[in-house]
């Protein structure tokens, strides 16, 4: 047989800016040691996201130039509802400009003071806004995730009896809907089971409450299901994707994951009578109903990326690049989060460096490092970004201090990944001269690691 090849070419290149040492030195003290803060071009390896930094494909760009930019009931809109409703079988939808608009356009509809929002770690713009109406975000998050040497096909999932518990023990009325994130991003890009998705939406049904689905990166939790959930093996990404979303009621998408465009997202519903209270909210914060944060060349290709991104070849290359990453850490001792996820691989930060105390932001530290040891932008999944709790004003730290990696799509090479496994093999290997980390000197209310300041300790 022959090896492994990617099932694409490539049309168009981008060059990459080197450093020196010296260089990076300079630039992450004026960046405050915030890797938000450096400008791109100081980056050599950006693996700061995966949301927004793929590349498209050649149709994708063609599809832009068919856009339709009327105001109100631009073609694009309707090519963007087909797919949506042919792939999700989700009937309403209300095109945003990203992630987090989709949240806040349905959470003004869902939300009041006071009210319980359950899951399965909720990613941090969701839990924003959850946290910014004054309700509350309750992690029922599967205990094995916190165990990073874990090996688990399914590390992502929901707790069924913590969920029950939420449940049981509050008004049905305080409890707007529970939110399932596929792939789980905050517990390592692990994946949830379609069982487990069955589950869950059971349970929500049994007490009356929706189900919504926090989508960015459903296509590669379909890639999981198929590959490793007894059943699914011969069932295309497609035919996954549908019955994963048969079981929910309500979903939120960035499209900047796995919808690969650089903008984008929607939410979508089976309820008409709640696509109508959304609509008005819509309006306001993003847009008229049929482009909401969106340009008709923008929903034209992510009409075409949702539509490629769901055949197998796609997410295979994809994810084959993420494990053969985690190879490498193995190959040279360097523990995360297992097993290796679908977008990113999370160095476990409090394993490189033991000794280090949590107050000094064990993560950040390991982040900042990288930068310097080869220019290589990670991101912290640790207690900067865990924010202090809203009551207490106290710092949360959080079970997990993780580097995360986050790979974009079709944009580096296995070279890359190559020379990210040798840098971190590098840290690793001098871990034990790396003893003191930082501390906060600017912090915002809400979602501060976007701003953060920080000093050397
Ligand atoms: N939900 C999940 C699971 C996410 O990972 C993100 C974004 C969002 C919602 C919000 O979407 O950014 O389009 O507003 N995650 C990015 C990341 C930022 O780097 O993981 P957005």
């Amino acid at each position: 047989t022959l090896p492994y090849a990617e099932p694409y070419k490539i049309k168009m290149t981008e060059a990459i800016r080197t450093s020196t040492r010296e260089e990076r030195e300079a630039w992450i003290r004026e960046a405050r040691y915030n890797l938000f803060k450096l400008r791109s071009d100081q980056v050599t390896i950006d693996l700061l996201t995966d949301s927004g930094t793929g590349s498209m494909s050649d149709r994708q760009w063609a599809a832009m130039m068919t856009g339709d930019e009327s105001y109100a009931g631009a073609s694009s809109y309707f090519r963007l509802k087909t797919t949506v409703a042919e792939l999700f079988g989700m009937p309403w939808f209300l095109p945003t400009h990203q992630g987090r608009a989709a949240e806040n356009v349905i959470f003004s509809a869902l939300l009041k003071e006071g009210d319980i929002v359950p899951g399965n770690s909720h990613f941090d713009t969701t839990k924003g806004h959850i946290e910014f109406r004054r309700c509350h975000a309750v992690d029922c998050t599967i205990d094995a995730a916190a165990d990073t040497q874990l090996e688990l096909p399914f590390k992502g999932e929901m707790d069924l009896a913590k969920l029950e518990k939420v449940l049981a023990e509050n008004p049905r009325e305080k409890i707007p809907c529970v939110v399932l994130t596929v792939t789980n991003n905050t517990a390592g890009g692990q994946p949830v089971s379609m069982r487990n998705i069955r589950e869950t939406a059971e349970l929500c049904r049994r007490y009356g409450v929706p189900l919504l689905m926090d989508s960015a990166r459903f296509a590669e939790n379909a890639y999981f299901i198929k590959t490793r959930e007894e059943g699914y093996a011969s069932k295309t990404i497609k035919e996954i994707v549908r019955e994963m979303y048969d079981w929910a009621d309500i979903m939120t998408i960035s499209a900047k994951k796995d919808g690969v465009v650089n903008m984008g997202g929607f939410v979508a519903m089976r309820s008409e009578e709640l696509y109508k209270k959304a609509m008005s909210f819509s309006i306001m914060f993003e847009g008229y109903v049929t482009y909401g944060g969106m340009s008709g060349r923008d929903m034209d290709a992510l009409a075409v990326g949702l539509d490629e991104n769901t055949e197998f070849g796609q997410l295979d290359t994809r994810i084959r690049q993420v494990r053969l990453l985690g190879d490498l850490l193995d190959q040279y001792g360097v523990p995360y989060q297992r097993p290796a996820g679908g977008h990113a691989i999370f160095v476990d930060a409090k394993k490189v460096l033991p000794n280090l105390p949590k107050e000094q932001f064990i993560a950040q530290t390991l982040a900042v490092e990288l930068y310097l040891e080869a220019g290589i932008r990670g991101v912290e999944i640790g207690s900067i970004l865990a924010d202090r709790d809203p009551e207490t004003h106290e710092n949360r730290y959080p079970a997990l201090e993780l580097l995360r990696l986050a790979i974009p799509r079709r944009v580096y090479t296995d070279n890359h990944i190559r020379v990210i496994a040798a840098a971190c093999r590098n840290i690793f290997e001098r871990r034990a001269e790396i003893t003191t980390g930082y501390r906060i000197t600017f912090e915002a209310p809400i979602l501060r690691h976007f701003t953060v300041e920080l000093d050397k300790i």
